[in-house]
């Protein structure tokens, strides 16, 4: 920001809320600017000013990263009239918080969520191949050649998968790891080996894995996470 802007614009380009919900705040004395409560919309700001909201920083620019353990019956989506969303399990309410590709409404585990668009493209740009690893139980004993069926190339129908990588656990529990991330991918890969899938969950996007994170909680990425990230896509 070169110039001077009018506070109430600036935290609507934060992402705060909409100028009618961020007059509001300011009205409610939640708004400091360089440590004093302001109570005028226009007042005016520059990026040398130090801007808080109910005590946190505000960011004109700020990058914000989350990993969210998904739960069952929240859909991978910002807004929906029938379903409950993953939105409404993240606390920081910026508008401009977007969602890195889809987990099925049943499917749970590893999703990013990012303000970075351009990170979100890439990630999800085939020519990248990002590594999604998922645990998948299957409904009917997982065939002996599961393996050589998953791995090699697989016509879906739409398109030819381009090579998995299959880690067996038991009859009905494998892991499986695809570069890949069409429409029902996984599911539609075990229903073709005659073992549909009735559990699945994404245990790692990328080199991010869930580890401690519990069901429904989601935590920020570490910089040195986010500088991998973007390294893994050439930003
Ligand atoms: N593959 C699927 O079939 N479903 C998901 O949610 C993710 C990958």
């Amino acid at each position: 920001m070169d110039k001077a802007m009018r506070l109430d614009r600036f935290l609507a380009n934060a992402g705060i809320g909409s100028r009618k919900e961020v007059k509001s705040l300011i009205k409610k004395q939640k708004v400091k600017v360089n440590n004093h409560l302001v109570k005028s919309f226009d007042w005016e700001v520059s990026e040398d000013d130090f801007i808080e909201v109910n005590g946190e920083e505000v960011q004109l620019f700020k990058e914000i990263y989350y990993l969210l353990n998904k739960p069952e019956g929240y859909i991978s989506a910002l807004e929906d009239k029938y379903h409950p969303t993953v939105r409404e399990l993240i606390f920081d309410k910026r508008k401009d918080l977007i969602i890195v590709g889809r987990l099925d409404i049943d499917t749970t585990g590893a999703l990013l969520l990012t303000n970075n668009g351009e990170l979100c493209h890439r990630l999800l740009a085939p020519r990248y191949h990002v590594a999604k690893k998922y645990l998948v139980e299957t409904e009917n004993k997982l065939p002996n050649n599961a393996q050589e069926l998953l791995e090699k190339p697989m016509d879906l129908g739409d398109f030819i998968t381009k090579g998995a990588i299959y880690e067996g656990l038991d009859d009905y529990h494998a892991y499986l790891t695809i570069n890949e991330g069409k429409f029902h991918q996984v599911k539609r890969m075990f229903a073709k080996i005659d073992a549909p899938v009735i559990k699945l969950k994404r245990i790692s996007f990328a080199f991010l894995n869930l580890d401690d994170l519990k069901i429904g909680e989601y935590r920020p990425l570490s910089n040195l996470e986010i500088a991998g990230l973007k390294k893994l896509v050439g930003l």
